[in-house]
């Protein structure tokens, strides 16, 4: 993440970039590997630092044709067994005792909720361990895009007033609203941000037995039901179009924190509503996961299959409403969600309390650099900070 902010240093206005240099991005990678097996600096190996940048560097320019796609899947490819066996023996230094504090890293939430492994495996951890890959570089782009909007030049003068109203009034106490100013704040810029413009699910299991993962076995559906392979059985949800739909909202084109204040929560959909909108029942049974990992919690989830949390009994909120689709909608649903919600109001807090502001370089010719999927962005922008 640090890379975001422009410097004036040679290296910005240096000749075109080669990607993946291991050194361009060390504390996101100190932040990653840090959440998910708790190590960090020196202990991540240089070969795992390439293949995220590598990995992030393929998502992002993502043409095939294109020299830099090209050498960077193959590296993604050469140091993928690495990879997996290192995250494999993290795993095993987390179950062992080895690591202190494992209880900090995502990894032991996985692995102490996934009972006898049967629907979750060890391997399945290791997957999910660098499938956020993925995930968590849609952090980059957001940031981005949030320190172009509140650039004091070239930004956007409604939403630099909105957090100054936002964070001068009492940015955390909801005043019985589902959700707080800033909570609501930090939704209205996802919203309009969207940093992930789209999914596409398939309809039935189109794994097959030839395909090379291993999933085509007898425990596929596809096989054990005889599911048809349906040729267009795809659903596309279209999560930026469907925020800014004028069917959802008055003033779909407004940044407006405040149209949160009366939306439906998660734990608001249920069976009722579900009436109501007109199904003949609900779609998704009604169900809650106990954790096992010792806290008193539950995983529910709400008419639409949109999962929740319930802490000590009390649902958390989670907006189910169509017309809020930047982590999408239904049973697909982002689950990093409400820990990326957490975190950019953590984000601003830090913007506000150190008078952080951000500006423009105008650089002639900015690096380009990969941040996420579909996302290369022009390194063109610095902060600075108010005395
Ligand atoms: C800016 C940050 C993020 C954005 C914008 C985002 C957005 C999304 C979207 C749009 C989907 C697809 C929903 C669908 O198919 O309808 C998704 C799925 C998913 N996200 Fe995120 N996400 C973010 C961060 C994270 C983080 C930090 C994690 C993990 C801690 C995460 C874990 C996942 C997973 C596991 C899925 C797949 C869910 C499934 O298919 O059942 N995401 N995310």
């Amino acid at each position: 993440m640090t890379r975001l902010p422009a410097t004036s240093s040679p290296r910005s206005t240096s000749p075109p970039p080669s990607f993946g240099l291991i050194d361009d991005t060390p504390y996101y990678w100190d932040i990653y590997w840090d959440l998910h097996l708790g190590v960090k600096g020196e202990a991540i190996p240089p070969q795992v630092r390439t293949i995220g940048e590598s990995f992030n560097t393929v998502l992002a320019f993502r043409d095939p044709m294109q020299p830099v796609v090209y050498d960077n899947y193959m590296t993604v490819r050469a140091l993928l067994d690495f990879l997996k066996n290192w995250i494999d023996e993290r795993l095993d230094d987390i179950t062992s005792g080895r690591l202190a504090n494992p209880e900090k890293t995502i990894a032991w939430y996985w692995l102490r909720n996934a009972g006898d492994g049967a629907h979750f495996s060890k391997k399945d951890v290791v997957f999910e361990c660098f499938h956020n890959f993925v995930a968590f570089s849609q952090w980059g782009n957001t940031i981005f895009g949030i320190m172009s909007r509140l650039s004091q030049d070239g930004g956007n003068a409604e939403i630099r007033a909105a957090f100054e109203q936002t964070m001068s009034g009492d940015p955390d106490t909801a005043s019985g609203a589902p959700f707080t100013p800033l909570e609501m704040f930090v939704m209205e810029l996802f919203r309009t941000i969207s940093p992930n413009g789209g999914s596409i699910s398939s309809m039935s299991d189109v794994r097959g037995t030839g395909s090379s993962d291993n999933y085509g076995d007898s425990v596929s559906p596809f096989l054990r039901f005889g599911l048809p392979y349906g040729r267009s059985g795809y659903i596309i949800s279209p999560h930026t179009a469907t925020s800014f739909d004028p069917r959802h909202w008055r003033n779909p084109q407004q940044f407006d924190p405040s149209r949160y204040r009366d939306v439906p929560t998660s734990a608001q959909v249920d069976e009722a509503r579900s009436k109501q909108i007109g199904f003949a029942r609900c779609p998704f049974e009604l169900t809650a996961m106990k954790v096992s990992d010792g806290r008193n919690a539950a995983m529910a989830n709400s008419a639409f299959g949109t999962v929740f949390g319930v802490v000590d009994g009390k649902p958390l909120p989670v907006c189910d409403y169509a017309g809020f689709a930047p982590f999408g909608f239904g049973y697909r649903r982002c689950p990093g969600e409400q820990l990326t919600i957490q975190v950019f109001e953590d984000f601003l807090r830090k913007v506000w309390r150190d008078k952080i502001t951000f500006h423009s370089l105008n650089l002639p010719n900015p690096r380009q650099v990969p941040i996420g999927p579909n996302a290369v962005i022009d390194d063109n922008i610095t902060f600075g900070r108010q005395t």
